[in-house]
């Protein structure tokens, strides 16, 4: 095997399994009625069972909490509602125990309006932290412009009294902008990440990149993304930590993919594929698989260290915003018809389980596809029991709902009578039909599927690390999907039809009787057909997993 090859073995992160949760709302151990980092650790060992194996957590350092912690007004300790430095330390050493790594909010776009830095910034003209802000003297042409919450958010410039100047904000009007051009704010930046690096994490999801490197400031009509800071940020954390990667949020268009990997993969290891999710909503909406074979082909250019995240819903809403507008209408349409379950003139907040009616068949087409698009497979927090939502709930707060741990009150999140975010109760998705305990001790059920499906995924270590082409097939409505590395392929079916269908296709496979299909989850095996073509009939909402050629992965490996 080439170096190179050897090396690239490494890369935890390319055949991980992530899941996101917020501290706030997993487990309550204190009984306070706010989720803490004590309850977390208590609930690691059911985490890895599942088959987690890297645990995302939302922001939890000191904040206000108007934008779920994304207002952060202390980069450098734990909020006291979830705990101490030192819960923080005994969870990522428990975490270490079980092999499970763990990554962290990096929210360095903005800091809270009350954090230290902008309170002396706006009291203090001749203070050093006047410049880590963005300031301009009148009100900017443009202040109207580049809101990210339309319908909540008036404005990207606010007048603050104080300062008696108007500073600039991406976001809500109480998240001022860090001034990223500032080299102090960069080294700043740099120390928050050797500060919890140090302290047992080994990665970050980085918050709003696009505009952490964008250039800011009353004359900058159209930002241009500074990419070089990038390279800045990952040479600093591999210094400090070899295995350390950055995954970013950045919903940007694949042209622009390789200036956030770098052409050689100098820059971020990881980001979220917007384009796959939006894509696969649309297909999931209309069974026309078209646009999503487009975004997998222009989203395949990458270095061979970087890697995708995939993912279904997050704690933000579901943002369509790069589909056409008639594309958007079908999505709408079908998951979420009625105005409230849209958001921002962009979106849908609804859970996923409740968008698809709590269709098994459907739930179950769409998670095998997310363990099985190219990248690294990103779940949140009670995907795996199927949650719902709390539409009485604002703008995304809806989907944020306590964990479902079993049929005691609240779910068993909490000892406390009235925690100040309640669990979903009563109805189709309230704790008393969902939740974890149940699910448990039904070998059918949605968990238990789940953890089957993460355990195999885990094992076809192809989908993380191979190349992959899209089949042509017989069918509009199927997505074939086959993955090749080290002389060993994978071949995906799903059918996003509510038809049952027969879809014809050639595997690919021209090795002579090598063209057998191994069904991975099931006895039902497939044989190619005398046109060499293989036929399968698959249900409504029907998927398949097999391995080309019939011959064993384990039996395959021994390159490795
Ligand atoms: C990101 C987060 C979102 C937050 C915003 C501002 O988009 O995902 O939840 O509101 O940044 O920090």
């Amino acid at each position: 095997m080439p170096l190179k090859d050897r090396m690239l073995n490494d890369l935890w992160y390319k055949n991980a399994i992530v899941y996101c949760l917020s501290v706030g709302t997993f487990m309550d151990a204190n009984g306070d009625g706010v989720g803490d980092f004590q309850g977390l650790l208590r609930r690691l060992d059911y985490l890895q069972g599942l088959g987690v194996t890297t645990i995302w957590l939302m922001p939890f350092q000191p904040s206000p909490g108007r934008d779920n912690g994304y207002d952060i007004s202390d980069y450098y300790n734990v909020d006291p509602k979830y705990g101490t430095l030192g819960d923080f330390s005994e969870f990522t050493h428990a975490c270490r125990e079980r092999g499970l790594r763990v990554m962290i909010d990096l929210v360095v776009n903005h800091t809270s309006d009350q954090h230290p830095w902008f309170r002396e910034a706006r009291s203090d003209p001749d203070s050093q932290y006047r410049d880590w802000y963005v300031w301009s003297d009148k009100q900017p042409p443009n202040a109207k412009d580049g809101v990210v919450f339309p319908g909540v958010q008036k404005s990207t410039w606010t007048f603050d009294k104080q300062a008696k100047r108007w500073y600039f904000h991406r976001f809500y009007e109480f998240q001022p902008d860090l001034n990223t051009a500032n080299p102090y704010v960069r080294a700043e930046l740099l120390k928050i990440m050797g500060f919890w690096i140090q302290l047992g994490v080994s990665g970050f999801r980085m918050d709003a990149v696009p505009f952490v490197i964008a250039t800011k400031g009353p004359k900058v009509r159209e930002p241009v993304e500074q990419y070089d800071m990038l390279r800045e940020f990952r040479e600093f954390l591999q210094w400090r930590q070899g295995d350390a990667i950055i995954l970013a949020e950045a919903n940007v268009l694949p042209d622009t993919d390789l200036e956030y990997f770098g052409d050689e993969g100098e820059r971020l290891q990881m980001m979220f594929n917007f384009q796959l999710n939006q894509n696969t909503f649309y297909a999931l909406a209309t069974g026309d698989t078209a646009p999503l074979k487009k975004a997998l082909t222009a989203t395949r250019p990458r270095p061979a260290t970087a890697q995708w995240g995939v993912f279904l819903r997050n704690h933000d809403e579901l943002d369509l915003g790069r589909l056409t507008p008639e594309q958007r209408e079908a999505v709408f349409a079908a998951f979420a018809p009625e105005p409230d379950m849209q958001l921002y003139e962009r979106g849908i907040r609804r859970r996923l389980a409740p968008m698809l009616a709590g269709d098994r068949r459907r739930l179950e087409l769409a998670y095998s596809l997310m363990l099985t698009l190219p990248g690294t497979p990103v779940f949140r927090y009670g995907d795996e029991i199927g949650m719902g939502d709390d539409l009485r709930l604002p703008e995304r707060e809806c989907a944020r709902t306590p964990m479902q741990w079993s049929t005691e009150p609240e779910g068993g999140f909490t000892k406390h009578a009235k925690p100040p975010c309640r669990v979903i109760t009563g109805g189709a998705y309230g704790f008393e039909r969902v939740n974890v305990a149940s699910q448990r001790r039904d070998p059918n059920s949605f968990l238990n599927w789940m953890e089957r499906m993460i355990r195999m995924r885990r094992e076809v270590p192809e989908i993380s690390w191979g190349d992959f082409d899209v089949l042509r097939t017989s069918r509009s409505d199927v997505l074939a999907l086959r993955f090749d590395w080290r002389n060993n392929s994978v071949l995906c079916l799903h059918n996003f039809g509510a038809e049952a269908c027969t879809v014809k296709f050639r595997s690919g496979c021209n090795e002579p009787g090598q063209n057998r299909l191994i069904n991975l989850l099931s006895d039902e095996h497939s044989e190619e057909q005398d046109d060499g073509r293989h036929a399968v009939v698959l249900e409504p909402y029907g998927y398949r997993w097999y391995r080309v050629g019939g011959l064993d992965y384990l039996l395959r490996r021994s390159e490795i």
